[in-house]
Formats: structure tokens, C-alpha cells, sequence
């Protein structure tokens, strides 16, 4: 029988509840996790109409708006840098620049922030896993100068270091090196409705300028690197990020990614369960190659922009709009496709309003972790940043997405009633969940590694037995 919206409500309003119960009960029986390779500084910024507006009539606004139109994805000038942020704000998207010139460096600096929060998915997941799940953390910092390690708060968050003939784990704040550079990122908020001239966004989102060299060669350090037998010792899981600006001209696209293949050998001779966050990878070949190292995986996150550019490789253009366009069912198709070319056990897709996960295994914990998730995603956008367990329990009050509701009812007619946001598709299962939307988010970034994190941790934890 059909339920009625108020049932609906009443119905994920008590999985949500239970999910937190049974996602925070279990976090605790994790040994630890493996958080590698991008981590970063974060400069905030919630842009100001009329201060955005002076600095581009200052630049030269015609030239600006021209670039708007011809974007250059990379920032060799000011102009460009503005033409960016405009861009950004106009379509309501995410987009991410990289900053090829000192004289931007010097004025972003100069420009400031309103706050300074750890960056890079996995200096993002380390707070979030470390700080506030309290689960043992390893994470790769590919330069750890004072700015950036002050931003790990504090809890079982470590950087491996070998000193003196031993290897050992520490808090980032006591593995300081000061000559080590400082590794940031420009980030550049703005809500619904922002207006400049004559420019106004859609939904809320962010530009990022970002300046920092060495995660975009995905740099390794060298303690990481040569103790990763002793590293992966102390972990039960590792979430793997930072892949995705690899670039065709760089000689050591190739290395890196052979590099990376070996550990991942490493963590399966170990049964350790690894998770790939995919973000957005502008090369083709490198996306091509990405896929292909799916198959060492347990598992992979990824949003409709991510899910569509693999479809233009591994499918084709027409699945890779309607993925784009939002629709559930070439979703679903594109999900399979996935799971058919690699092999990998377990994706879980995340998009404005609901969330799904299709999976190799069947059990109703799958949909508690993508649950617990929702709730993560909601406390991030409400405070910015999560600091306690307190802050996400506080999301279980955030409206469920009502438009949710809608894609679920297409899916019981497709795939009959779904039992409680599961559906049994014989050899696989897909679970579905409406996700919590926060109305006016704080800011944007990071919500993503969180939803990803924050389900693939507690899944595992719920699969633990206490
Ligand atoms: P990504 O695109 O990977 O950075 O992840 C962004 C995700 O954050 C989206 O797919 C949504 O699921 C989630 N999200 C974005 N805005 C909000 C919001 N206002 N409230 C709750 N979740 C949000
Ligand atoms: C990208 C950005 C980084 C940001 C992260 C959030 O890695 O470079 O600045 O913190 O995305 O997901």
C-alpha cells in the first residue's frame, strides 16, 4: 500500500534515528584508518558584493567578463582569477583553478581570509574520523609547516615519522617542520541569490584558487613512502583522494599511479577494505587510468559530475547527460556499468537530496551508514565545521528532502515497494536514502568527503561485531 507523505516522514525519521544510535555505538570497534594523499590549508572567504565589485572595476571589468565566457581554467593573472570567481557564481558550480603566478599568490595573501580550516580530502576526513568519530587516524600531509599542523584538532590523529632508526606515529602538531611550505587554497563561498553587477547565483557553491604544488603532483613523502608496511600495521580501513588533478604532461602521472597501485597491493595482502573518493579528474587518460585501479578497491564515492565523466568512458554521451540531468534510473545504469567494468564491491553515490549505494553484499547496515552519512553532511553545512558528535546528533531535526520522497516512489514502481530504503536486485542490492538539506549552509566545502567518509567508516564499524 501506498504511505502518505506524513507516514513517509514519520518512517525515515525513525531509521535516522536508529542509524545514529547504531553508527555511533559501533565507531569505536575501529582500529584505525589510512587517510592519504591530499592534505592541504583551506583559506575561507564568504565573499562581499561590493568588495568583489570594487577589486574587478579595479582589474579591468570588461576584459574579466570577456574571460567569463572564454574560461581558461587556470589562473595566470588577475583577470583571471576574477573572471573565476565570476564564472563560479554564475553557474552555481563548484569549480577549482590553478594559480600559475606569484603575483596572485602574493595578492590572494594579501587579500586574506575570514577562517583557516584543514583542507584536501584527506586533511578534511582526518578531523572529521580523528576528531570527532575519535577513530585512530593516519593521515599523509605532504608538507607540515605550523600553519597547517595547528589546524588538526586535537584526538587520535597522527603523521608517521622515523627518527632516529625509529618509525613512529604523532600528533601533526609534534612532527612541526618549519622550513616546509605552506600548501593553500583560496576558498571563495557564496550563497543562493549572491549578487555582483549583474551576475547573480543560482545555489550556493564555491570557487577555489588553488596554490600549492605539491599536491598537484601528488606529492609523497619520503616517511610515507619507505615505512608504508609500518603504516598500514596500525589500520583497518584507508580512504584514498588527491589522485584527480594528476595531468598527462607531467612525466610522473604514470609513476605516481604505479606507486599508488603497490600500496594498494599492500593494503589487499592485508585484507585492509579501501575506499577511493573520486573527485573531479579534467584528463581523460588519467580518468581512463583511474578506472582501471577501481578494481583494487572495496569501495568508491563519487557525485553526479564525477559519475557522468566516467561515463564518458566507459559508456557513452547520452548516459553521461541524463546522469548530469539527474535521472535516477540512468543513474542506476551507470552504477552497474561501473560495478560490471571493475569489479569493485561497493559504490556509493552521493547528489543534492538522496544518496545511493549499490553493492556487491546485502544488509540493511548499508543503509544505516549512508543514514548516519545524511546527518554528518547536514551538521557540516549548518556549523562549517563538525566538532562533535553532539553537533550531528543536532541534524536529525534538518527536513528530510521531500523531493526524495518523489524518486523513491519511482523506484518502488520499478523495483516494487523498496523495503525500507532497500531494494534486492538478486545479486546485488541497492539501498536508497532522502537526504537531510540544510536551507541556508554555512559553506560548502567538505561536504562531500564527509557524506563519503562518514558512511564507509561506520558501515564497516556496524559489520563488526561488538
Ligand atoms: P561534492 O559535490 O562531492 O562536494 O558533495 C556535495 C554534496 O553535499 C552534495 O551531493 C549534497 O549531497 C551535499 N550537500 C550540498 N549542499 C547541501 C546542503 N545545503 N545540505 C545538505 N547537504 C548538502
Ligand atoms: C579539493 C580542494 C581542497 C578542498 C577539498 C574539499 O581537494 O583542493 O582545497 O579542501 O577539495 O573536498
Amino acid at each position: 500500500m501506498k504511505k502518505s507523505l506524513r507516514e513517509k516522514i514519520r518512517l525515515w525519521k525513525s531509521l535516522y534515528a536508529n542509524a545514529f544510535e547504531n553508527a555511533t555505538n559501533a565507531l569505536p570497534r575501529i582500529g584505525g584508518v589510512l587517510l592519504a594523499y591530499n592534505t592541504n590549508i583551506d583559506a575561507i572567504k564568504y565573499l562581499d558584493g561590493k568588495d568583489l565589485e570594487g577589486r574587478i572595476e579595479k582589474v579591468g571589468k570588461n576584459r574579466i567578463f570577456e574571460l567569463i565566457e572564454n574560461p581558461p581554467e587556470r589562473i595566470t593573472s588577475l583577470e583571471e582569477l576574477f573572471a573565476g570567481i565570476l564564472r563560479s557564481i554564475k553557474l552555481g558550480k563548484a569549480m577549482e583553478w590553478f594559480v600559475e603566478s606569484k603575483e596572485v599568490s602574493d595578492y590572494l595573501r594579501k587579500w586574506g581570509w575570514d577562517e583557516l580550516r584543514i583542507g584536501g580530502q584527506a586533511g578534511i576526513m582526518a578531523n572529521l574520523l580523528g576528531g570527532v568519530y575519535r577513530v585512530p587516524t593516519i593521515v599523509h600531509v605532504p608538507q607540515n609547516p605550523k600553519l597547517q599542523a595547528e589546524l588538526f584538532v586535537d584526538g587520535p590523529i597522527y603523521v608517521p615519522v622515523f627518527e632516529e632508526g625509529k618509525f613512529k606515529l604523532v600528533h601533526p602538531r609534534e612532527a612541526v617542520k618549519e622550513n616546509e611550505e605552506e600548501l593553500i587554497h583560496y576558498i571563495f563561498e557564496f550563497p543562493r541569490g549572491f549578487q555582483v553587477f549583474n551576475i547573480a547565483a543560482p545555489r550556493e557553491n564555491r570557487f577555489i584558487a588553488n596554490a600549492d604544488e605539491y599536491n598537484a603532483r601528488v606529492h609523497m613523502r619520503n616517511e610515507f613512502r619507505e615505512h608504508f608496511n609500518d603504516v598500514v600495521k596500525n589500520v583497518d580501513l584507508a580512504i584514498i583522494s588527491g589522485l584527480h588533478v594528476l595531468k598527462e604532461s607531467y612525466e610522473t602521472y604514470k609513476d605516481v599511479l604505479n606507486e599508488v597501485d603497490a600500496q594498494l597491493d599492500v593494503l589487499n595482502e592485508r585484507n585492509i577494505r579501501s575506499h577511493f573518493e573520486f573527485a573531479y579528474t579534467a584528463n581523460r587518460k588519467v580518468r581512463r587510468a583511474l578506472i582501471n585501479l577501481l578494481s583494487k578497491f572495496t569501495s568508491v564515492g563519487l557525485n553526479e559530475v564525477e559519475l557522468a565523466s566516467l561515463m564518458q568512458i566507459i559508456g557513452d554521451e547520452e548516459l553521461a547527460r541524463e546522469v548530469l540531468e539527474g535521472h535516477v534510473f540512468s543513474v542506476i545504469d551507470a552504477m552497474h556499468l561501473l560495478m560490471d567494468e571493475t569489479g569493485i564491491q561497493r559504490i556509493h553515490f552521493h547528489t543534492y537530496g538522496y544518496y545511493m549505494a549499490l553493492t556487491q553484499y546485502k544488509n540493511e547496515k548499508v543503509r544505516d551508514a549512508l543514514l548516519f552519512a545524511a546527518l554528518a553532511a547536514a551538521a557540516k553545512a549548518m556549523y562549517g565545521n563538525v566538532e562533535s558528535l553532539s553537533q550531528i546528533r543536532d541534524a536529525l531535526s534538518v527536513p528530510t528532502s521531500e523531493r526524495a520522497f518523489l524518486i523513491e516512489e519511482e523506484l518502488g514502481r520499478e523495483f516494487g515497494e523498496a523495503e525500507n530504503g532497500v531494494i534486492d536486485l538478486g545479486d546485488r542490492q541497492l539501498t536508497f536514502i532522502p537526504a537531510k538539506i540544510v536551507t541556508s549552509p554555512k559553506s560548502t566545502v567538505g561536504i562531500g568527503d564527509t557524506i563519503s567518509s562518514s558512511a564507509f567508516v561506520s558501515e564497516f564499524a556496524m559489520f563488526l561485531s561488538p
